[in-house]
């Protein structure tokens, strides 16, 4: 057999991508991009994927968020910085309640192509392709935005490259002192419907104070105030992906350098298909959508191709199925891991199954459908005895109303006051913490469970 290389996808099947009109405008810019640095270096997507080995193990505990898409147009440091700031509020109360480290990975600085149910959309008798994300055409529906432009990509590369400046900035800088990311979810516990989360916070608070008092802090640990954070998004536009696949000096490995972690999504997870032939070829770790049509027998098939040394941290499961639905796919799937014998991380994303239309016309998710299908997933792994690994969430920092529910209740008509997304809602920094603190709950329930269980 001849070994794997970059352009391999090129002769498979290929979905969900678009059609450039000019190769010549095309090829210059692949051209470019592939002489340009990585954004990450292999040695860091070899810890990511250490990290995750932990999380196969239960040793540790994923959180990946961010936007479901990011924009051109929406980007801009406070962004940034308010998205990672809830992604490390978040990351506190996980690590309390499952009193294990958390790797945290944000949907960020590349999460720009987006898969779309449709490849055209109409509009008043008008009919244009449909927006498939920043990286490739406008959101504005006429036609000049709507034509794929491969220069969209080289804008791409320079906002991820930008975003990952900043985002180790404020992993280091002193931004992510553990002190300070708890005194902002404190002012969230003590608004007035948050009671409910408050005596956590104050445990956490209480914890934080002894750890002070003992000498631990950020001047004798460096820990208390720096973050390991790692990029990721969905390798769907393989042209980009391509153009940044590096050699990696020490193994002598392909690595996709657009990121630290990729996956495949649940419309382009063909085991024939191009975009799982050319994720199987790079080391780093991936992600993989399970949808509720994924088959026990279609992820052996894909286990074996995109993990056939069965290594630890290579390869996260993201099951996505519907609050209501869990049981009747995901035990299944847990179920053909088993038989293969398969290491995998678990990981739920609440998101992608629970979107509805709204009273009010718009794509929502209601907040309690998201918690439902978590909960689901927790009692599944806990009657099947696996490791429920991490959760996958599409939120922001902002103070959208694009899912509704949760502590400071968004209803269908509030959702036209600040609807902001480019793709699909998000949860809003509120119920990102919110959620965080209901998995914290249930991670501290399963702690208990096992060591009731081991005594
Ligand atoms: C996404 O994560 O934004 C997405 C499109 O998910 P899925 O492939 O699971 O539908
Ligand atoms: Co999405």
């Amino acid at each position: 057999m001849t070994a794997w290389q970059k352009t391999d996808w090129r002769s498979k099947p290929r979905v969900q991508m678009p059609d450039y009109t000019d190769p010549d405008a095309l090829h210059a810019v692949e051209a470019q991009l592939s002489k340009y640095p990585p954004l990450v270096f292999a040695g860091e997507a070899r810890a990511l994927k250490a990290r995750l080995a932990e999380v196969v193990r239960g040793e540790a505990f994923l959180l990946q968020g961010g936007d479901c898409a990011e924009s051109f147009s929406e980007f801009d440091a406070d962004s940034l910085r308010d998205t990672f700031k809830v992604l490390l509020q978040m990351a506190v109360v996980l690590t309390f309640g499952a009193k294990l480290p958390v790797v945290k990975v944000g949907r960020m600085a590349g999460q720009f192509a987006k898969p779309r149910s449709a490849p055209t959309e109409t509009v008043g008798g008008v009919e244009l392709p449909s927006y498939r994300g920043d990286i490739v055409n406008g959101f504005e529906f006429t036609p000049e935005a709507r034509t794929p432009d491969p220069g969209r990509m080289l804008r791409a590369y320079t906002q991820a490259a930008a975003s990952l400046n900043l985002l180790r900035a404020f992993s280091t800088g002193g931004f992510a002192d553990i002190h300070r990311v708890h005194s902002w979810t404190l002012g969230f516990a003590e608004g007035e419907k948050a009671e409910r989360y408050r005596e956590l916070s104050n445990r956490i608070s209480d914890a934080l104070d002894f750890m002070t008092a003992a000498g631990v802090s950020a001047q004798t640990h460096h820990e208390m105030e720096t973050v390991d954070f790692y990029t990721s998004h969905e390798a769907l536009l393989l042209e980009y992906e391509e153009a940044l696949c590096r050699i990696d000096s020490t193994s002598g490995k392909p690595v996709a350098g657009s990121g630290h972690m990729i996956w495949i999504g649940d419309r382009t997870r063909q085991p024939d298909g191009a975009h799982v032939e050319f994720c199987r070829g790079v080391l780093n770790p991936l992600g993989l959508k399970c949808g509720p049509s994924m088959t026990p027998d279609e992820l052996k098939r894909l286990i074996a191709i995109l993990n056939p040394e069965n290594e630890p941290g290579r390869l996260t499961l993201i099951s996505r199925v519907g609050a209501g639905a869990v049981g009747e796919h995901l035990t299944g799937l847990i179920r053909a891991v088993r038989e293969e014998g398969a290491n995998v991380v678990w990981s739920c994303d609440p998101m992608h199954g629970n979107t509805i239309k709204s009273s009010s016309g718009f794509k929502t998710r209601p907040f309690d459908s998201v918690l439902r299908e978590v909960r689901e997933f927790f009692a599944i792994h806990k009657a099947e005895g696996t490791v429920p690994g991490g959760v996958h969430v599409e939120m922001t920092g902002k103070d959208v109303t694009e899912c509704t529910g949760g502590v400071r209740a968004v209803s269908d008509e509030d959702l036209s006051s600040r609807y902001h997304t480019a793709c699909d809602p998000r949860l809003n920094a509120s119920q990102a913490l919110e959620l965080a603190f209901l998995v914290a709950e249930e991670l501290s329930d399963r702690r208990q469970h096992m060591a009731a269980r081991a005594s």
